[in-house]
């Protein structure tokens, strides 16, 4: 199903720009007027006749080719509309539909050897995007990207939820404050090299996050970052203007590239309502399809891990639990500390819990040498991936887990060293399908070696790439720690099923944790680039359990964490607490079990950002539909309509929510599951608890629905 226009009418600008033309999104409501305005490519972006774009001008500098403000011209412009929809591999909707124009302005710079390159306009019924394009050319081969002046003016004093532009972690909290507001040294940066390349400036990162006493909401990130630098956002304070700032290398430079190439998607989500900014598949729509043959290794999955527990101090990474390789003499053997959590033994344990409740991998970490010299350290060889400590006996854990029906799930922490990996990728995917091993965790924790890059650099960019392509080759699925925020890479490399790339749910097991809030604004940014792995499940919520001291709490009900399961996507989804902790609480569990990870489709009902999330799926292949509503420090009541099920059919809805004295800070664990009998015409009015929530199984079942219309719970 695809069709595509060339060259469907263009209306003249209204403004004053030479040359310049007026394109609207589908449906009409947004409105991209482009031409040349100054010598230079300049936009504005109008939504249901509100301006939202200011005048914004585009241009890049090219080393020894092209400055940031030598003026061009404009030679020509061309357009096409495109309308077709195509099937995912997983994701939150079996189809997504691509429909948007196409606007072309083909520039040419003005010197005595001129290059040429391309402005590319989308234009969707959720947004805009534009992309630069360099094609193959005598003037321009290979070439050196010194800066990006991308223009986003927004001229609102928008409420933004941000993160500082450091070039290495998004393992930030939110800030939620208005753009007049924002002060990134407020938030200090955790890597002192960007206090260097940031002092003073309004950097902050995407996807960021808008809110408008206008009634409108932007959102502002990338699409299909490969072969580039991630960008992050400049901002005047006064004007709000954004100007785009590319992750410089080692000497300072942006990207390499040759010709013929393309920058990644600046996109610019714009809605009437913040559920809109969810449902965009905008992002996705814009990374290339597909591009591993035959998927069908790639299976969505629940799986746990053998993680928290050393997380809350209950046992160890490391062998030998002292931290230091440096007191281990040369060759002398490790001698085990006692705590080590990556035992033949314990691993059994987690085989068992996974075999006996059907989640099909433990995720192991800690199974193999180094872990005594991987912290802080910008140690070149710390892990070599294929050595297992001696108390971990890979091959006989590898056939004990094929024996109970469930597979290990590799970890591969790099400590950074990634040129220490590049050199033992092959070498660990073979060792993995040797031992049975289907899906990766990779983690990228501390300063990148080669020294001077960064995590969002264009050489870790590529890195990443690599890693998704070789991991495809080998038929393995992968799940990024550390890495550069997503783009929708998923589309075109669905074996790179989830990242983490935010501040998960492991800080509260060792910081001051994650507000109540955080989880509400997670889907608005970090999630609109793709899965994220959080890590939800978290029923045992004081965390001195191991350590007596430990004064570390989480920040949710238990109620809340069922409920991430269904509002934090991943299809890749850990199930984060110890065994024991749910063997205490089965029937809360149940829904763990229950909960789908594939889904048909997916219906956003209702959300705000920093404030509530409720959101439905119907899980792939069958009947049953899932619900996750969660909410900030605030108490309030959820209604959760139902008009989404299938009318000619009743079901039987478990509802797992707050007690009615449950909070986020002192009775998290009170949770109480209510069954009832409804149908498409039902409204659930579900009370969650201050930082609370719920989650609800919906599944076809024979009985009467009691009451018509609103269900109070
Ligand atoms: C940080 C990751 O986010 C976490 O999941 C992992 O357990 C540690 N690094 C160790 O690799
Ligand atoms: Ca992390």
């Amino acid at each position: 199903m695809k069709f595509t226009v060339v060259a469907f009418m263009l209306f003249v600008s209204t403004f004053a720009m030479a040359q310049g033309v007026k394109i609207s999104s589908p449906n009409n409501q947004i409105i991209l007027e482009a031409g040349l305005q100054n010598g230079l490519a300049t936009y504005t972006v109008a939504f249901n006749g509100k301006p939202i774009v200011v005048p914004s001008s585009l241009t890049v500098g090219i080393k020894g080719i092209m400055a940031i403000n030598d003026k061009y011209t404009i030679t020509s412009i061309d357009s096409s509309a495109t309308d077709e929809t195509w099937e995912q591999v997983w994701g939150e909707n079996k189809y997504v539909r691509n429909n948007y124009k196409q606007l072309t302005l083909h520039c040419q710079s003005i010197a005595a050897k001129p290059i040429t390159w391309n402005i590319i306009f989308k234009i969707y019924n959720e947004g805009v995007a534009f992309k630069y394009q360099w094609p193959a050319q005598t003037n321009l081969q290979h070439f050196i990207i010194s800066t990006e002046v991308s223009q986003i003016n927004l001229n609102h004093n928008y409420l933004a939820f941000w993160l500082p532009g450091d070039f290495d972690s998004n393992e930030y909290p939110i800030t939620t404050c208005k753009l007049s507001e924002v002060n990134p040294t407020k938030v200090g940066l955790k890597n002192e090299i960007h206090a260097r390349t940031l002092a003073g400036d309004n950097i902050v990162q995407t996807p960021l996050m808008l809110k408008g006493t206008n009634g409108i909401y932007v959102n502002l990130h990338e699409a299909a970052l490969v072969n580039y630098p991630a960008m992050n956002l400049k901002l005047n304070p006064k004007t709000y203007a954004f100007t785009s700032v590319l992750v410089p290398d080692a000497v300072g430079n942006a990207a390499y590239l040759t010709t013929p190439c393309t920058s990644p998607w600046r996109t610019i989500n714009i809605a009437n309502k913040a559920t809109n900014i969810l449902a965009s598949r905008m992002i996705l729509n814009l990374n290339d399809p597909n591009k591993i043959k035959d998927p069908s290794f790639i299976k969505p999955q629940k799986f746990i891990g053998l993680w928290w527990e050393m997380h809350v101090g209950k046992s160890s990474w490391d062998y030998a639990g002292t931290q230091d390789a440096s007191n281990i003499k040369n060759n002398e053997a490790l001698q085990p500390s006692g705590k080590h959590g990556a035992t033949t033994a314990n691993t059994k344990k987690y085989i068992d819990f996974a075999a006996k409740h059907g989640l099909s991998g433990v995720l192991v970490e800690g199974w193999n040498v180094g872990w005594e010299d991987w912290f802080g350290k910008w140690k070149e060889n710390v892990f070599d991936f294929i050595t297992p400590y001696p108390d971990f006996d890979v091959a006989a854990l590898s056939s004990y887990a094929k024996s109970k029906g469930v597979h290990l799930i590799m970890h591969h922490e790099t400590s950074g060293s990634v040129t220490n990996y590049e050199r033992y990728m092959d070498t660990a995917y073979r060792f993995m399908k040797l031992y049975n091993y289907p899906a990766v965790k990779t983690g990228y924790v501390g300063k990148i070696i080669p020294r001077g890059e960064h995590h969002d650099g264009q050489w870790m960019v590529n890195h990443f790439v690599r890693v998704a392509q070789k991991t495809a080759d080998y038929k393995i699925m992968l799940d990024a720690h550390e890495p550069v925020r997503p783009t929708g890479l998923h589309r075109t490399y669905p074996n790179w099923m989830a990242s983490e790339a935010a501040r998960a749910n492991e800080f509260n097991a060792w910081s001051e944790g994650n507000l109540p809030s955080h989880e509400t604004i997670l889907p608005f940014t970090r999630l609109m680039g793709g899965p994220m792995d959080y890590q939800p499940g978290i029923f045992k919520m004081k965390l001195n359990y191991a350590d007596a001291t430990k004064k570390e709490q989480m920040h949710t009900t238990l109620a809340k964490q069922l409920a991430l399961f269904v509002t934090i996507y991943s299809p890749l989804q850990m199930v984060s607490d110890l065994p024991e902790h749910y063997e205490e609480k089965l029937d809360a569990f149940q829904f763990i079990k229950d909960v789908a990870v594939d889904w048909d489709t997916t219906v956003y009902l209702n959300a705000e950002p920093g404030e509530f999330v409720t959101i439905a799926r119907k899980a792939k292949a069958s009947p049953n539909w899932f619900v996750g509503a969660i909410t900030n420090e605030s108490a309030r009541i959820a209604a959760i309509p139902l008009q989404y099920l299938d009318a000619n059919k009743t079901y039987t809805a478990t509802v797992y929510m707050d007690a009615p004295n449950a909070d986020c800070y002192t009775n998290m664990e009170l949770y109480q599951i209510k069954k009832v009998i409804v149908n498409a015409k039902s409204i659930l009015n579900v009370a969650l608890a201050k930082g609370g929530g719920c989650a609800i199984s919906i599944v076809p079942s024979a009985g009467k629905v009691g009451k018509a219309g609103v269900i109070k719970l």
